[in-house]
């Protein structure tokens, strides 16, 4: 059993949603859909800020890890900060209902125009990653005759050997300022008239399933603010960034109160500890609801073909992810069991949902893809023109239609005809 059954639960055999039967929503919206649980999103960020207690911290849920306005307005309404990535992330949580001063914006190229709208908005820190964005904030904050507030994300280069599955901290990525530049960085950061430095912040890779990583970067962390301070630089906040893992098949990884643990025994009282989770908020919350269209045999393999595809849900096709597929309802129970790839219509052998999977399966059977709740529709595309899916929000027994599916018409209304061809 991978899902969680505090949210996702059957009752004689048929998979719930909180107290919604799944195949009801397939029915209502058809299917691929996207479903979520409120309960579930809750719960996960209360429990990452109950795991505070008494520390001064601030939660910036990751929007990127599923940036639906339902789910941020959601998080919203529990007092949630936001680590943004983009203009469009901003948006996003300003029309959700986020505190603009509750925002950290992240990322490697934030355009000119991106620093102005986060300067226009108010929002609390800008995560820096290289020398030259911090010429370009300062000058922009100048030019809006404002004060950008500033942490620089330092990459800790959390060792590879012992820790090979981490992919943003090592010097080799593009992410955040080697430590070996940091202070000389912060001298200039000092220096400028348009900003106020803040803080700090790292983020070592995503879907981290042990402590030890977590550790080794707060320590080499916290070693340059003891540094900073000597040399007159005195920090507010610790940004530790995202990437605690979730349970997709069989990791096992530390509980979000262990984790919160390590980062307030490495971080001293007198510092805010903000992190940026996406993917543990959100994972779990959700599924992909999928229908078998055809059942196909060649001989190699057996095929269940789908209605949703690498267009919905990426992450098999791009990074071999595994993701548990159940079926929805009892009948499943009554059709012979086969080892089956689950495939959707998109003309790319690499278009598969998962793969070798023991299931009991007819033509028509609803599939729910679980853990779909983070870098799900996220990062859905039109590729072969198909509109995306709709997503819904379960809360108990309500059901709020968060999203339509996209129509047809929507995909190319905003395309042009060429203009006549001259007689
Ligand atoms: N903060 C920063 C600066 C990040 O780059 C990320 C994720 C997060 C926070 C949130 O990390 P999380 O808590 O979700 O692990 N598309 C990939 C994951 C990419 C993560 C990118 N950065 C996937 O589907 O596995």
């Amino acid at each position: 059993m991978t899902y969680s059954t505090e949210f996702f639960h059957r009752v004689e055999g048929d998979l719930f949603i909180e107290q919604v039967p799944l195949s009801t929503i397939a029915n209502e919206f058809g299917t691929p859909c996207y479903v979520y649980s409120r309960a579930a999103l809750d719960s996960v960020w209360q429990r990452y800020d109950r795991a505070f207690g008494q520390r001064r911290h601030q939660v910036h849920y990751a929007v990127k890890a599923n940036g639906n306005l339902a789910v941020l307005n959601t998080l919203a309404r529990l007092g949630s900060g936001f680590d943004i990535v983009s203009g469009g992330e901003l948006a996003r949580v300003l029309a959700a209902g986020g505190e603009a001063r509750k925002i950290v914006f992240s990322g490697v190229g934030k355009s000119a125009a991106e620093l102005d709208a986060a300067l226009r908005a108010g929002i609390g820190v800008f995560n820096l990653e290289s020398p030259d964005e911090m010429e370009r904030l300062n000058q922009v904050a100048g030019g809006l005759g404002l004060r950008a507030r500033v942490a620089i994300r330092v990459n800790p280069d959390v060792d590879a050997h012992t820790h090979p599955y981490i992919s943003t901290g090592l010097n080799e990525n593009k992410f955040g300022v080697p430590m070996t530049e940091a202070l000389a960085l912060y001298r200039r950061a000092a220096s400028l008239p348009n900003l106020e430095v803040t803080g700090v912040a790292c983020h070592i890779g995503s879907q981290l399933t042990d402590l030890a990583p977590f550790e080794d970067a707060m320590a080499r962390v916290m070693a340059l603010v003891t540094a900073l301070a000597a040399d007159g630089i005195t920090l507010s906040h610790i940004d530790a960034g995202g990437g605690l893992g979730i349970r997709y098949k069989d990791e096992t990884p530390p509980s979000i109160e262990d984790y919160v643990a390590v980062l307030c025994r490495a971080i001293p009282d007198t510092y805010e500890i903000c992190i940026e989770p996406g993917r543990s908020i959100c994972g779990a919350a959700g599924v992909l609801l999928s229908k078998v269209e055809y059942l196909k045999t060649t001989p190699a393999r057996r095929f269940a073909i789908c209605d949703a595809a690498m267009t919905e849900l990426i992450r098999p096709a791009l990074y071999e992810a595994w993701h548990d597929v159940q079926t929805v309802s009892a009948e499943a129970a009554q059709q012979p069991e086969h080892r089956y790839e689950i495939v959707g219509p998109v003309c790319e052998s690499g278009d598969f949902l998962a793969s070798d999977r023991p299931l009991r399966l007819r033509e028509g059977s609803l599939l729910a893809i679980m853990c779909a709740g983070a870098y799900g529709y996220a990062m859905a595309s039109n590729y072969n023109a198909r509109p995306r899916p709709p997503e819904v929000l379960v809360d108990g027994n309500a059901v709020h239609l968060a999203r339509p599916r996209e129509r047809i018409e929507d995909l190319f209304a905003t395309e042009r005809l060429l203009p006549d061809d001259p007689k």
